[in-house]
């Protein structure tokens, strides 16, 4: 039996990696380690909660006697770590949080795996999740490959870069086994709407302005969350140890195209005429530094390792957007904090 610890788990794409592991693996004993904080919700998980093969630790990557202890308790054999302060807007305001958890907490981590493991790497793999982000702004076309330089923008991508750099000096210095993956902009249930397009589709339903920055013309490379998940499935099973794999959609869309489909998709969802909801955009001043364009390569995964995104994005965006208009009780608590209750309800009164 594999023992496995996923951090983050109780967040947007850990919670769909959680799921898709514990419904697949009944004989692994997963583990999810989340701090909860504003972006951890263990509604996410509600229907895998009672899982036998399934256990959720409350801590804080970044505490290292409790981080020791844990790998002392479980003796795992492998790592997925998802946890991470994740959006770019908040690491703009509060630069030292992204430091703490995004760099020292993964150290920290390391540091547990390395001591833990250090008579016998065999068999065992540290499994780091980056960000496409961490290769900076593609200008001028092209695409980013597993061998581009990192050269970091944002305060996020640059803690984020810091991290994958001490997870492959870990494998270096140490011989730790670890696989490093860098996807795209994932979307799809369970998103925190503070992020484009799950801020959009609620504020749409309540009629509320669109915030677009700068004039709209960025590009991100969008990829449905479950096809993360799958891929991350892929190369914790069969990526090559020592390796980078990048993970896209091959799915550019410009800022202002792509949220004029979520417009279109919602006026006919909410039964308004077309164009209501464009009429809720307005263009806001820009994020600092915004990165003009992300784009992946994937083309390394997808022949060697056979993954390939499974959902054309069509079919992605409106099954999102069902998604968030049938479960507008997840998005009321997430947007009044009442979820935040949900782990002292569901677990501090079992104690
Ligand atoms: P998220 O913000 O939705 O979730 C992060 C989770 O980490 C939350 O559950 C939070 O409670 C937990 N967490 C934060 N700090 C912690 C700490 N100190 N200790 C323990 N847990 C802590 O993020 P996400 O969008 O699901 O991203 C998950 C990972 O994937 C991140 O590492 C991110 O950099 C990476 N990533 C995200 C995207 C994307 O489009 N969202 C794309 C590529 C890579
Ligand atoms: P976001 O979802 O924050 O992801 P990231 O910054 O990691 O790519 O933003 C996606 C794009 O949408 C990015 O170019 C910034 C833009 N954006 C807006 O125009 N308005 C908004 O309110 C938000 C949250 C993002």
């Amino acid at each position: 039996m594999k023992t496995l610890l996923i951090t983050g788990g109780a967040g947007f794409i850990g919670s769909h990696v959680v799921r898709l592991f514990v419904n697949k693996y009944p004989d692994y004993k997963i583990v999810n380690l989340d701090k909860l904080t504003y972006a951890g919700n263990l509604e996410n998980l509600a229907d895998i909660e009672g899982a036998k093969n399934y256990i959720f630790e409350k801590g804080d990557i970044t505490d290292e006697a409790y981080i020791f202890d844990l790998f002392k308790k479980y003796a795992f054999d492998g790592v997925i770590h998802l946890a991470a302060e994740s959006h770019v807007d908040r690491s703009i305001s509060n630069p030292m949080e992204f430091v703490k958890t995004n760099i020292f907490g993964t150290v920290t981590l390391l540091n547990a795996a390395k001591e833990n493991w250090k008579d016998n790497f065999e068999d065992k793999l540290f499994y780091h999740i980056s960000t496409d982000e961490v290769f900076g702004s593609l200008d001028d076309g092209g695409f980013f490959t597993e061998t581009t330089s990192y050269d970091p923008q944002s305060p996020y991508s640059a803690s984020k870069a810091g991290s994958d750099h001490f997870v492959r000096a870990y494998a270096n210095t140490y011989g730790l086994p670890v696989i490093v993956s860098n996807c795209s902009n994932n979307y799809g249930p369970n998103q925190f709407p503070e992020k484009l397009i799950p801020l959009f589709i609620n504020n749409i339903r309540n009629n509320k302005s669109l915030p677009v920055y700068g004039k709209g013309e960025n590009v991100r490379d969008w990829l449905y969350v479950e096809d993360h998940a799958k891929a991350i499935d892929v190369l914790y099973h069969k990526g090559k140890k020592g390796e980078t794999y990048n993970i896209g959609g091959f799915n550019e869309w410009k800022n202002l195209d792509l949220i004029k489909v979520v417009c279109k998709v919602m006026d006919k969802k909410l039964g308004r005429e077309e164009g209501t909801s464009e009429k809720l955009i307005t263009y806001v001043t820009d994020r600092a530094g915004h990165d003009l364009r992300y784009a992946i390569d994937a083309n390394k995964i997808m022949k060697e390792l056979g993954w390939k995104p499974s959902l054309q994005f069509e079919e992605g965006i409106a099954k999102t957007i069902d998604w968030y208009m049938e479960n507008e009780e997840w998005m009321k608590n997430v947007t009044s904090g009442a979820y935040q209750q949900y782990y002292d309800e569901m677990y501090d009164k079992r104690d």
